[in-house]
């Protein structure tokens, strides 16, 4: 799994009765934090995604109440394969899409949404968008990603995607826009232009893969790896609550190793 996982960028967990114990114990808790109003800022394209930041209400160890811990596979690996120090967990992102995903929003430009309708809105995490101008800083140093469905969907209700192997090339492109600076200047840096264009030059050479997951299954992305979200397909099929995954992404807590950890 770790050779995969680093030549990849990206690896899946087979079904853990660890894992699908806790989430049949924290889907009640995503449900009501994601209809309480606090979270209403949330929704975006036209009502179809939730992102729900921070949404679940769980502890450094993944407790929602007096549940289980989240364990299992997927976090072992964590622990045990990404030379991460030891870290908390961050309240997870409860990140719902329904049918219809993405509509445009009158937030976004033309070729904004064209970008998620076609590119799936892809992205490396951590690099926010700021000011009028949309220009992009390094902002956060995710360890990692971990998606953990809480409910079934159709496999094309919306995805996860990744750019295989995307990883390296992000990696190697800041490693050459950084060259000389520290960890506490990168930010300084304005990356709008040459990020787009290792995006295209990731979507150029990178196959995509789309990493659809049930209950019990999960998924990591590598945090340099670029990833987005596909459309939810015309004959797509979800339950009420449509497609809902939790997102873990803690902070690698060296900002160096964000970029030259393996
Ligand atoms: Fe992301």
């Amino acid at each position: 799994m770790r050779d995969v996982f680093f030549e990849k960028g990206w690896c899946r967990f087979p079904d853990d009765p660890v894992l699908l114990e806790w989430t049949r114990h924290v889907l009640p808790a995503a449900r009501s934090a994601l209809e309480s109003p606090e979270n209403a800022e949330w929704i975006r394209c036209g009502g179809t995604w939730n992102v729900g930041v921070n949404a679940l209400p769980n502890d450094a160890q993944g407790k929602v109440g007096d549940g289980p811990e989240l364990g299992g596979d997927a976090i072992g690996f964590i622990r045990g394969s990404l030379g991460m120090p030891p870290f908390d967990l961050d309240r997870a992102q409860v990140s719902v899409c329904y049918p219809g995903y993405p509509q445009p929003m009158d937030t976004e430009t033309p070729s904004a949404y064209q970008f998620r309708l076609k590119k799936d809105a892809a992205h490396v995490d951590g690099l926010r968008r700021e000011g009028p101008s949309g220009h992009r800083f390094l902002r956060e140093f995710h360890g990692f990603v971990l998606g953990i469905p809480l409910v079934s969907a159709s496999a094309d209700a919306a995805p996860l995607v990744v750019w295989e192997g995307s990883h390296e090339i992000m990696r190697e492109g800041f490693k050459r826009l950084f060259d000389g600076m520290t960890p506490d200047q990168w930010g300084n840096m304005d990356i709008t232009k040459p990020y787009q264009a290792m995006r295209r030059q990731v979507m150029e050479s990178c196959k995509r893969v789309a990493i659809p997951a049930s209950p019990g299954q999960s998924y990591i992305v590598h945090r340099l790896a670029l990833h987005g979200m596909a459309p939810w397909a015309e004959q797509a099929t979800a339950g009420p609550d449509g497609r809902m995954i939790a997102y873990f992404r803690p902070d690698f807590g060296v900002p160096s190793d964000w970029l030259f950890a393996p």
